[in-house]
């Protein structure tokens, strides 16, 4: 079984590291990380449906089936189109967790963050306002933290991280918030950082639960792999191939270090 998962760059590791560690995934996977183009979220949104377009068509050659589209911002410009196109292939998408913050609703409100394109596009817009939430949340680019998770020495810019992410949470009164909503696959990698702001903000404030989607795309992944193929269960073996678009040897460096797997080989190739 072939599995793909895609995202501009290294943002979708934080999902395909919860389904191996969580989910016990096994199969090939193929993760096409779209080093050469990345971000997505600040550009044209017709230049990134065609570099989508033409990353998902080489996880359709290498014969993957599902994919993950492990990225917000490609999930909301293209699935659609790509469900279309590609009729026979299970895409799994990817968007902001705010239906989690919303079936925990107290009556407080929920910080949304995201890319520059996810936060204006319709589906988030669509979905906050089927879950009736619209009143009570705000959505905030975020588009920044993408390229600190990009940078090889990310573990060296901590006090950029903190800057900018303090100045992102104190423009909002953090105790009217129950919700932290981490929009875009790439956030998640710092979730401590933002822990920590909050308590600098709001010592001994616990009542901000902060999300992301994860947990629920790799659910809902293993799910559908179930559903088309009965003898998964059976499936011993894993192997990961890292697809890059541009060679790069920081960007095999922070997959290693963002996978934290030493057990499990890596295999990489170039588009
Ligand atoms: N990781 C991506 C997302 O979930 C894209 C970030 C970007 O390239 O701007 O939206």
């Amino acid at each position: 079984m072939k599995i793909g998962f895609f995202d501009s760059g290294l943002g979708g590791l934080t999902v395909l590291k919860e389904a191996i560690k969580n989910e016990k995934l096994k199969g090939e996977i193929y993760y096409l990380g779209d080093n050469k183009n990345t971000p997505y979220g600040i550009k044209n949104k017709d230049f990134v449906k065609m570099v989508v377009e033409d990353n998902i068509k080489t996880l359709v050659e290498y014969g993957c089936n599902p994919i993950v589209i492990a990225c917000n911002t490609a999930t909301s410009l293209c699935i659609k189109s790509l469900r279309e196109k590609y009729k026979d292939i299970i895409f799994i998408g990817t968007e902001p967790a705010v239906k989690v913050a919303a079936d925990a609703y107290t009556h407080k409100k929920i910080l949304v963050l995201a890319t520059s394109i996810t936060v204006k596009q319709e589906k988030l817009l669509n979905l906050i306002d089927k879950l009736g939430i619209s009143d009570c949340v705000e959505l905030v680019a975020a588009d920044k933290l993408v390229k600190f998770a990009e940078d090889v020495n990310c573990s060296n810019l901590k006090k950029e991280i903190y800057n900018y992410i303090e100045k992102l949470l104190s423009k909002y009164d953090l105790k009217k918030f129950s919700h932290i909503v981490l929009g875009c696959t790439h956030f998640p990698l710092f979730y401590d950082e933002f822990k920590y702001i909050i308590n600098k903000l709001y010592p001994n404030c616990d009542n901000i639960n902060i999300v992301d989607g994860a947990k629920g795309i790799s659910n809902n992944l293993i799910k559908n792999i179930k559903n088309v193929d009965k003898t998964y269960d059976n499936l011993k073996d894993l192997r990961v191939h890292i697809i890059m678009t541009k060679p790069s040897e920081e960007f095999k460096i922070r997959t290693k270090q963002i996978l934290d797997l030493p057990k499990i080989d890596i295999e990489y190739k170039l588009q």
